[in-house]
């Protein structure tokens, strides 16, 4: 983990974490590296969204409850080590990260059962309102900068309480909380050269 790390503990109005700059120069870097070589690939890696969880659940008929493509790193890589992304992220797991003592709901927290999705989000992606099956999400935003992208905001819909989706920050959450990834509007071409939005999820629970 990046010492340069801050950590911000929230118990109202309801138990979450915010991380800023989560990693380091060097950590981005070989990310960035292994972004982009997801992301020539795009067809081999990336998936519709009833591929990757949840899709599909919503009131209205033949909606979809998500727009983004993604996929879960379990799908690609045997061993997790061999994603530089996922080997970094295993620090955000240490007992120094997550349990944050000032926390109600992550004192004692140490998750030993974690899945990673990548999710990437172009002009028009969206995610509606929904509930995660975990203790606890990470949400970790990237992009290239400059930001070339608008709206795509991180909300929990009951508390009315929004995120700008910062690059290198993370929100930790109880699943059972309600978010929403509001629509993005940006241009395809800019798509093309990888200024997207990424978001990687972490879903995190107890064996
Ligand atoms: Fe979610």
């Amino acid at each position: 983990m990046n010492r340069e790390c801050k950590i911000t503990v929230k118990n109202e109005p309801f138990p979450y974490l915010i991380f800023e700059n989560v990693f380091d120069q060097d950590a981005l870097n070989q990310i960035d590296e292994e972004l982009q070589y997801y992301f020539n690939s795009f067809e081999h890696f990336y998936r519709h969204p009833r591929e990757t969880g949840s899709a599909g659940h919503t009131d209205i008929p033949n909606a979809m409850l998500k727009r983004n493509k993604g996929f879960f790193f379990h799908d690609v890589w045997h061993n997790a080590n061999h994603s530089a992304l996922s080997r970094i992220s295993q620090e955000i797991f240490y007992k120094e990260s997550i349990s944050q003592s000032e926390s109600t709901y992550f004192r004692d927290f140490l998750p030993n059962e974690i899945s990673i999705l990548c999710s990437l989000y172009g002009d028009g992606d969206y995610y509606l309102p929904h509930k995660d099956a975990t203790l606890a999400t990470g949400c970790l935003w990237l992009y290239k900068e400059p930001k070339k992208w608008e709206g795509g905001k991180f909300r929990f819909v009951d508390y009315d309480l929004e995120f700008e989706c910062k690059h290198n920050t993370m929100v930790v959450f109880p699943g059972a909380f309600q978010h929403e990834v509001t629509e993005l509007t940006m241009d395809n071409d800019d798509f093309s050269d990888n200024y997207g939005r990424y978001c990687i999820s972490y879903f995190m629970n107890h064996r």
